[in-house]
Order: structure tokens, then C-alpha cells, then sequence
């Protein structure tokens, strides 16, 4: 027994001397090619102790948002923002106790102006159902305020496709596809689809990169897909095409986009067929020519002369030329891949592009006819019901419903590393993403989303959140006191 011991010893001692001789030559293996590189001047003037750096910094991403950062502190998406939305998609308490967080001071806040006599249960009414594409063979109806925003098959992992449709299914919105062209899962959940035409005319080009007609008839043959976007731009990149970085560009992506498999799929900057405000209206006169269904367009604003130009324009063709519908992405709109300085600096955010744009069309008399979407960090019903009232007709969010199937906002979508596989095309992180568990999450958080737009709405004395107007909100000014909404942005008279 006592031998046995010893033995035990021995081969403990030998194996920790081992172990310490390996950490030692790597140490000294650090030291000697820290020392000589000459990229990183931190190692080199720190050997080995200055690789700390990289990895907290690193690391730093990931603990920020557990240990540092204050509810309502954090970019792109605050904790008590997205912990509404894990709540509300797992369909668990929503209140909150004790008090708001959210400062009524500072500049920019919005305050909804309750009335003295709120609308009672029994007198709230769902919100009424609007058509797009009035003059088209097949004009789309729909009720649902809030919707999936376009992203693509390919930016998006299959299994968050799949839960996005039929989550979206359940809660009877609609889901965009994105500009990767339409995959299987996105009909698999049965939702109602728009359909969207990127720049690279992903799923509906010719051999010459073109836009198909014979293709686009095939896509408009799925009676799901209710409608068409051409994508002029969208808020984290205004001014760049779509980039889907070459390691996310697998064999079936690759093939329901018509690109080589493995390749940066990069898009033009803007569709070749576009160069002014009239082209906008051949395009979408093409579209729903060819497909008899509602079109418009989808685009992040920046200078807008060409605006007045494309409305003068509707009113010299006639209404019937009119997009059918205009979706205003937000500056700070979310991206799989995006060049920062575009993403940060570039574009309109929606509470200056929103109501100027909407106060156009009264401008033009194309109000009732050009339904608006907007687009751009409106992920609790606050938000939502404030895009409501600026003039918006719905909301679609992508980073909302990203939020609802699990994401931790871990920022690396571009990677294909993402923890929660949302988008990553990596199997053994998709394992983590249950289709339909998801799927059900997609729907709660969609049901809440109507149901807290609702309370606002009938708080300020409205049936239902379609109701919801300028003369609704307030919004906090430097000087601590709030001014009216519609005397900041006045309707066009
Ligand atoms: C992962 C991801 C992929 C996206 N892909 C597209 C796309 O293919 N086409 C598009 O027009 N917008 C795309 N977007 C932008 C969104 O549709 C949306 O306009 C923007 O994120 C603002 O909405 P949000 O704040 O609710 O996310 C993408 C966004 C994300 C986060």
C-alpha cells in the first residue's frame, strides 16, 4: 500500500515538473516572439504580460453588459430594453416594480400625454386593417402594426430563418426576406412574405447580374409572398451595398443567391437601373407589372431634394404610379456586416427622416396612397407607438426579433461565430437556436409588442394604437422641459 503510495507520488511530481516545464518554454516562447515582432508595439515593449491586453479587451464585449453597464447605458440596445423583449418572448412577468429607470430629463425623451379619461377595456378596439398596392390585380391587406424586417438567408442561419417564419405565421405579421433571394425556410412557416430586391438582385438576376422578369413571375407564383421592396438602402450602410463576408457564403446560400460558393457576396452600391427619381417609379412599375403585386421601396434618407422631385413626378404620372409603400430605415438601423464610419455617421436618424418625409407626401397629396414603414431600434411597444404617432402606418424591426429567438447581442454577426446561432452558419452553434420553441418566443414577443402599444394608446385616450398622433407625444428639450410633438413637427397644412 505504502509502495503504491510513493508510486502515486512519483508520477504526480513527474507530471507537475512536466507541466511546469512546458509553461516555462512557453513563456519563454512568448517573451522571444514578442519581443522580436514588430506589429504590436504593446508587446513588444511588455513581453508577454502586454498579450493581457488583447484578450480583456476582447472579454470586455462579453462582461460589459453582466458586471458594468447600467440599465440604460448600453449601445446598440440598452439591458432594459432587451430584457423586455427576453421577457415578453418568453411570455414571463413584464412588470417591473419600485420605479421607471428611464429619466424624464434628459434631452430627447419622449412622453406620451395620458388623458384625464383613458379608453376602457371594453372600448379598446384592434387596430384597423390598411391596404398597400390599392391599384394592384392583388393588393395586400393586413392588420398587424409590427413586422419582421428584411434580413437575409445567408446573414441569418437556417434555423433562425425557419423560426422567424413561423413565429411570424403565428403572430400573422409579415416577414421580409432580406436581399439573399427566398430560401425554402423562409415558406416553410407559411407566413406572408415580402420579397426584397436587393441591389445584386439576389434569387431574381440573369446570368449578367440583370434583373429577371421570368425569375421575379416565379417568385411572385408563391401566393405567401404578398408583396415586393426594392432596397435603395438601409441605415447602417447608406450608400453600400449588402456585404455577406465569404465564410458565411455556404453551398446552398451560394446557389439561392446565383454567386460562388465561399466568395465575399458584395453588392453594387446602388441598382444599376436607378440613377434618378423617375427611374424609381419604372422600377417599381416593372416589379408590379410583372408581378401584380404591391411595390415600394426601402431607404435610409440623407439629402432629400429628390424626394419632392420623385412626388412631383407621381403627381405628373398619375397616383397609380405611386410606390405603394416607402420603408425609412433609421440611421442607426442594424446590419450584418457594415463599414463603421457609414454606420456611424452617415444617414438620417428616424425621428428627423419619419416625420419629414411623412409631412412630403400631405405636401404632395400621396399621404393616403404611400403607406409608410419605419424601421430602426423600435423594439418595445413605447418605441413602436411613438413611430405610430410621428405618421408611420407600421413598424418592422429585425434586431427586435433577433432579440426574441435568443440574441445576446454578442455583436458577431459578420463573424459566423455568433454564441446563440442566429448567424452563424457553424451546426454546432445552431444546435443551441429549438425551431420552435423560437418560433413561439417570435409570436409573444409580436402579441406583447401590439398589446403595450395598445396600453399607451388607451392611456392617452384612443381606441387603438392606429390612432395614436403627433399631438400624443411630447419630447424632453435641453432646458429639462418637454415641447409638443406637433409643434415640433408641424402636419403640412
Ligand atoms: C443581421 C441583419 C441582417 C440584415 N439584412 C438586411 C437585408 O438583407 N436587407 C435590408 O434591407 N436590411 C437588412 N438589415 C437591416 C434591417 O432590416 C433593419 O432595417 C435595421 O436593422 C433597423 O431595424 P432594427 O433596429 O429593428 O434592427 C439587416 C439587419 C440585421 C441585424
Amino acid at each position: 500500500m505504502s509502495s503504491f503510495i510513493i508510486f502515486s507520488i512519483d508520477v504526480f511530481a513527474s507530471l507537475f515538473i512536466v507541466v511546469f516545464g512546458c509553461l516555462v518554454l512557453l513563456v519563454i516562447y512568448f517573451y522571444i516572439s514578442d519581443v522580436t515582432q514588430a506589429k504590436q508595439a504593446i508587446r513588444r515593449n511588455y513581453p508577454v504580460i502586454g498579450r493581457f491586453r488583447y484578450f480583456f479587451e476582447r472579454q470586455g464585449e462579453f462582461f460589459r453588459q453582466y458586471f458594468f453597464a447600467m440599465d440604460r447605458e448600453e449601445m446598440p440596445f440598452n439591458r432594459a430594453d432587451r430584457s423586455w423583449v427576453y421577457r415578453a418572448a418568453k411570455n414571463v412577468d413584464r412588470t417591473t416594480a419600485f420605479g421607471s429607470t428611464q429619466s424624464l430629463e434628459t434631452t430627447g425623451t419622449v412622453m406620451f400625454m395620458n388623458c384625464a379619461f383613458p379608453t376602457l377595456d371594453e372600448d379598446a378596439l384592434d387596430p384597423s386593417a390598411v391596404t398597400l398596392g390599392p391599384y394592384c390585380p392583388q393588393p395586400y391587406v393586413t392588420k398587424s402594426l409590427f413586422n419582421v424586417s428584411g434580413m437575409s438567408f445567408g446573414a441569418l442561419s437556417k434555423p433562425a430563418v425557419r423560426a422567424l417564419s413561423k413565429g411570424a405565421k403565428l403572430a400573422g405579421c409579415w416577414m421580409n426576406t432580406g436581399e439573399g433571394g427566398l430560401s425554402p425556410y423562409h415558406l416553410e412557416g407559411g407566413a406572408d412574405l415580402v420579397f426584397q430586391i436587393g441591389t445584386a438582385k439576389y434569387g431574381v438576376r440573369d446570368e449578367h447580374g440583370n434583373l429577371s422578369t421570368e425569375k421575379l413571375k416565379a417568385i411572385a407564383a408563391h401566393e405567401q409572398v404578398k408583396m415586393f421592396e426594392l432596397k435603395m438602402s438601409q441605415g447602417a450602410k447608406p450608400g453600400k451595398g449588402g456585404m455577406l463576408p465569404g465564410k458565411k457564403v455556404t453551398a446552398e446560400i451560394a446557389a439561392i443567391r446565383g454567386i460562388p460558393e465561399g466568395h465575399d457576396s458584395i453588392s453594387p452600391n446602388g441598382h444599376i437601373e436607378i440613377k434618378a427619381p423617375a427611374d424609381i417609379l419604372d422600377m417599381v412599375e416593372k416589379v408590379r407589372d410583372t408581378t401584380g403585386k404591391p411595390t415600394g421601396f426601402k431607404a435610409v434618407i440623407g439629402a432629400y431634394a429628390w424626394l419632392e422631385t420623385l412626388f412631383a413626378e407621381i403627381n405628373r404620372r398619375g397616383i397609380e404610379s405611386a410606390p405603394d409603400f416607402i420603408t425609412i430605415d433609421s440611421a442607426d438601423g442594424g446590419t450584418g456586416a457594415a463599414p463603421q464610419p457609414l454606420m456611424d455617421s452617415v444617414g438620417l436618424p428616424l425621428r428627423e427622416s419619419l416625420p419629414l418625409v411623412v409631412n412630403m407626401l400631405e405636401k404632395h397629396g400621396l399621404r393616403e396612397r404611400v403607406k409608410v414603414i419605419a424601421s430602426g431600434k423600435l423594439i418595445v411597444p413605447s418605441r413602436v407607438a411613438w413611430a405610430l404617432a410621428l405618421g408611420a402606418d407600421f413598424v418592422v424591426s429585425a434586431r427586435g426579433h433577433m432579440f426574441a429567438l435568443g440574441c445576446i447581442q454578442a455583436l458577431q454577426c459578420n463573424k459566423d461565430t455568433c454564441p446563440t446561432g442566429i448567424t452563424t452558419h457553424n451546426e454546432r452553434l445552431q444546435r443551441g437556436l429549438d425551431v420552435e420553441d423560437k418560433a413561439q418566443r417570435v409570436a409573444n414577443y409580436n402579441k406583447y409588442i401590439h398589446y403595450g402599444a395598445g396600453l399607451i394608446a388607451h392611456s392617452c385616450g384612443v381606441f387603438s394604437a392606429r390612432e395614436l398622433s403627433r399631438e400624443h407625444v411630447r419630447v424632453v428639450q435641453e432646458n429639462g422641459l418637454s415641447e409638443p410633438l406637433d409643434k415640433m413637427y408641424e402636419h403640412y397644412q
